[in-house]
């Protein structure tokens, strides 16, 4: 791919004419072929296996997806990773969020020093403070046990807590209760606070850079509530920090032994395995939080030492290529048929698409060819009712990623065979459709006359041929969990290798919030620092006549 007509290498060619010779080829057929299909392309590591099968590749496209990834030096690029290089070269910082969770008791340098001494040393910290809070050692102010904790960040200091908190929620003791305030919108602190007793609440204030606004006007509202219930004393009782930032803790009001540290090697997205998954540890337990590490580091050494082609993240990141590069399907879906796990789409949709929503290469030029897709989804059966019309017979292709456990955590009557039906059915209807001939004949069966069958039978077909990717595991428990979202940080970090972009900066998000500073004083004060565009100019304009 790339330099000025940068697409134009041997591996990209290659897979130009793969698409040229197979974007019609039916999977149906496929499978119709070869017998052992499924048993070929799936893949298991413990308990989690990945059926890739019904997906539009045969041997040779695969083959040419491999190259690619050798030709982009994929594996090498791993291996930097890993090995602390600065590949978020745009900020000169190292990209080691797999060190949090690094259980091979060897070191990882960074700059000459180990940096597992300081994430161990850390780590022994959230035990210890877990452990006291969950079993009442660590009191509020007023002697009694914290049992509401209310996390306060946005975007990676509140996506992965969250969702890890309410996937695992089967794991939370009794008497925790878990409360998350990310947006600035004054709702998200009335709404929360509005139930709580300030005596047995405790504040995690989440915050990479300790200067994100929306985190620190949040944190001030609540300190304020605290204070003016209980006194500046009691500061030191119900709020913790946890940031890389201590000088602005302090500044803010925050005891430094309240502090809990990471470095700037973890990028926020990337950040649950970090002092950041507090909120975790004291839900679930330090022993619960250790196995969700276990589980992201299996997956980190399945990601380093399988072969390209029975590698579990690279086989997603190829199919994401051949989709989005080659046919051109630029959005994607994840759904979980699993009510617990109904946060990990938008925890995906920051993971993917903040990584990979780039338009500059790493040679600093514009990309000629298409990026990060857009993502989404949400907990089936429920997205079925909804979204899934169009997965099923829009015009835009759709791939998805079913993710499916066995045994559910509440196995009551019927409820999980049905859902476990259902989706075993999504994939089916997706790869096989109905053609207009078998739409037809279903009508004529039903009773239909022959002008209701020609009348429906369009309505009635499915193109099929639409992909998807079936995870399925056991149940999900903190292992498990652990294994998918690594398996899904390493899918991100191997498409941005092949797009050659950085998946390590996020300076697209940096414009709005600029233009935001300008436009907070101008809405509380008479004058317009700025010379806006006309409509801008109007909608301030409106927003402050209605504030009046
Ligand atoms: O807005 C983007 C972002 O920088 C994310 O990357 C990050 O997760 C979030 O804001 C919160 O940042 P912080 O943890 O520094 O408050």
């Amino acid at each position: 791919m790339f330099a000025k007509n940068k697409n134009n290498t041997k591996a990209w060619q290659k897979l130009e004419a793969e698409y040229k010779r197979f974007k019609k080829v039916e999977m149906r057929d496929l499978f119709k072929k070869d017998e052992k299909r499924a048993t070929k392309y799936t893949l298991s590591l413990g308990d989690l296996t990945l059926d890739y099968s019904k997906n539009r590749f045969d041997a040779d496209v695969f083959e040419a997806l491999i190259d690619l990834a050798k030709e982009r030096g994929v594996e090498q690029k791993r291996d930097d990773m890993f090995s602390a290089q600065k590949i978020n070269f745009t900020e000169n910082r190292a990209v080691l969020h797999t060190a949090l969770r690094n259980r091979s008791g060897q070191s990882v340098v960074l700059d000459g020093k180990n940096v597992m001494d300081d994430i161990n040393a850390v780590l022994m910290k959230m035990k210890k403070f877990s452990d006291d809070v969950r079993y009442g050692k660590f009191k509020g102010y007023t002697g009694k046990k914290l049992t509401n904790i209310v996390n306060i960040g946005i975007g990676g200091s509140d996506l992965g807590p969250v969702m890890v908190c309410e996937a695992l929620k089967k794991y939370q003791m009794k008497d925790i209760n878990c409360y998350f305030i990310s947006n600035i919108d004054g709702t998200a602190c009335y709404e929360t606070l509005k139930n709580l007793d300030p005596e047995t609440t405790l504040f995690i204030v989440a915050s990479k850079t300790f200067t994100t606004i929306e985190t620190l006007t949040n944190a001030k509202t609540c300190r304020k509530w605290l204070v003016d219930a209980l006194g500046e004393h009691a500061v030191d009782k119900h709020f913790v920090a946890l940031s890389t930032n201590r000088e602005k803790v302090v500044e803010f009001g925050i005891n430094p032994d309240n502090m809990f540290a990471f470095w700037d090697f973890v990028g926020g997205r990337y950040s649950l395995w970090s002092a950041i998954g507090l909120i975790i540890a004291i839900a679930v337990g330090f022993e619960n939080f250790e196995k969700l590490l276990e589980g992201a580091f299996a997956m980190d050494e399945h990601f380093k030492t399988a072969p390209l082609d029975k590698n579990m993240p690279v086989i997603l990141a190829l199919l994401g290529i051949w989709y989005n590069n080659f046919f051109n399907f630029h959005r994607y879906c994840v759904v979980p048929y699993d009510e617990y796990l109904k946060y990990l789409p938008s925890y995906l949709q920051q993971l993917d698409m903040e990584s990979n929503g780039k338009s500059v290469d790493k040679d600093g030029d514009f990309v000629s060819y298409s990026t990060g897709p857009a993502i989404f989804g949400g907990a089936g059966t429920n997205v079925q009712h909804s979204f899934f019309q169009l997965l099923h017979q829009g015009t835009d292709l759709v791939p998805v990623d079913f993710i499916i456990p066995a045994i559910s955590h509440n196995e009551i009557g019927d409820h999980h065979q049905i859902l476990l039906s259902n989706v075993l059915a999504q994939g089916e209807a997706l790869m096989r459709g109905k053609t207009v001939l078998e739409a037809a004949n279903e009508l004529k069966k039903a009773g239909k006359s022959d002008d209701e069958v020609e009348a429906l039978k369009k309505y009635k077909s499915f193109t099929g041929n639409r992909p998807s990717n079936t995870l399925l595991c056991k149940k999900i428990d903190p292992f498990t969990l652990g294994e998918i979202i690594a398996l899904y940080e390493h899918k991100v970090f191997v498409q941005g290798v092949i797009w050659n972009i950085n998946s390590f900066d996020q300076m697209g998000v940096e414009l709005g919030k600029q233009l935001a500073l300008n436009i907070l004083p101008e809405l509380k004060g008479k004058s317009f620092a700025l010379d806006h565009d006309g409509s801008t100019m109007s909608l301030i304009k409106k927003v402050k006549a209605f504030r009046k």
